[in-house]
């Protein structure tokens, strides 16, 4: 880390905002705080006295839970809003609801949108700031920032690496915060999945578009499968399940043509056996689970960074 660096970012947008420096710093960062969370009693005073409110208009496991967990474990008063029981259902748009919450002063607003920008929105209209927890196709940059902080706490780099990211380029948030922060980070990144799903100007975000997964998966250091996105899709994309899962799917033979020592990655929720087999998705050489528990450590980070901690 170069000296003199001071982390200056009041929401967390995108990884497309961040610099190399910005994530380093927040990798090593989340590094520090990872220790909290094996103690036996997880709780550490950095956060008393603020407010976190989570917005999640979609569904969630992972995120809504680990940033409250983060928030939790460092002393963060922590609220929970759904979209089935906020005032939206009776029509209240968005911005209205947001300048609601900001009068009761949090510190953090954490929003999940089906609309891609929905974040961004809310920074035009309150003071607060915004983590964006995913929002429709755009980014979900904590998801990338918990794999890049699986991948370098296994390798111990990021350059130089080859980073394979197979199955719905197009619809997926995760696999675009990926591509930029991976490639940012001095990886090479290959994606390959169904044409219908393949965004035109992937090479713009960095990638090297693949012809067939197997070109994609040769000699990768890093399998990243992604869940089909059906809530995003308006038409059917693909002929069927069996079909995607045949040509596009993670199986033993496709993981075979990768490093010995590939890692094998997926952000959740799983289709097993549709993009991803029972058999590799619980492969010692899986770490899906890690980047669950790095979620913790990375949400703890960006907490702690964007109230000033430094
Ligand atoms: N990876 C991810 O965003 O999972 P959730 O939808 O469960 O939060």
């Amino acid at each position: 880390m170069e000296t003199g660096y001071h982390f200056s970012h009041k929401h967390i947008l995108s990884l497309e905002d961040l610099s190399s420096a910005d994530i380093s710093f927040i990798l090593q960062t989340a590094d520090s705080f990872k220790e909290i969370s094996t103690r036996s009693i997880k709780k550490v005073p950095t956060l008393r006295g603020k407010t976190v409110i989570n917005l999640f208009f979609e569904p969630s496991t992972r995120t809504r839970l680990s940033f409250e967990i983060a928030a939790k474990r460092m002393s963060a008063d922590t609220f929970n809003i759904a979209s089935s029981t906020s005032s939206t259902t009776k029509g209240e748009t968005l911005v209205d609801t947001a300048l609601n919450l900001m009068a009761m002063n949090p510190d953090i607003i954490i929003i999940r949108h089906s609309f891609s920008g929905a974040a961004q929105l809310l920074t035009e209209h309150i003071e607060t700031s915004v983590i964006n927890a995913g929002d429709g196709t755009h980014e979900h940059p904590s998801q990338g920032l918990l794999d890049l902080m699986t991948v370098m706490e296994k390798k111990g780099r990021i350059e130089g690496l080859k980073v394979a990211i197979i199955g719905d380029i197009a619809h997926s948030r995760v696999a675009h915060s990926n591509i930029i922060g991976f490639t940012k980070m001095g990886a090479s990144v290959c994606v390959a999945g169904p044409g219908t799903m393949m965004p035109p100007a992937v090479e713009k975000l960095g990638a090297t578009r693949c012809n067939s997964v197997h070109e994609a998966v040769a000699d990768a250091d890093v399998v990243m499968a992604l869940r089909i996105q059906k809530e995003r899709q308006d038409d059917s994309l693909i002929p069927s399940l069996r079909e995607y899962a045949k040509y596009f799917g993670i199986n033993r033979s496709v993981i075979d043509l990768a490093k010995k020592d590939v890692l094998i990655m997926h952000p959740g929720p799983l289709n097993r056996g549709v993009e991803i087999d029972s058999e590799i998705a619980d492969d010692p050489r899986s770490v899906i689970l890690d980047q669950v528990t790095n979620g913790v450590a990375i949400r703890m980070a960006l907490l702690y960074l964007l109230m000033g901690g430094d």
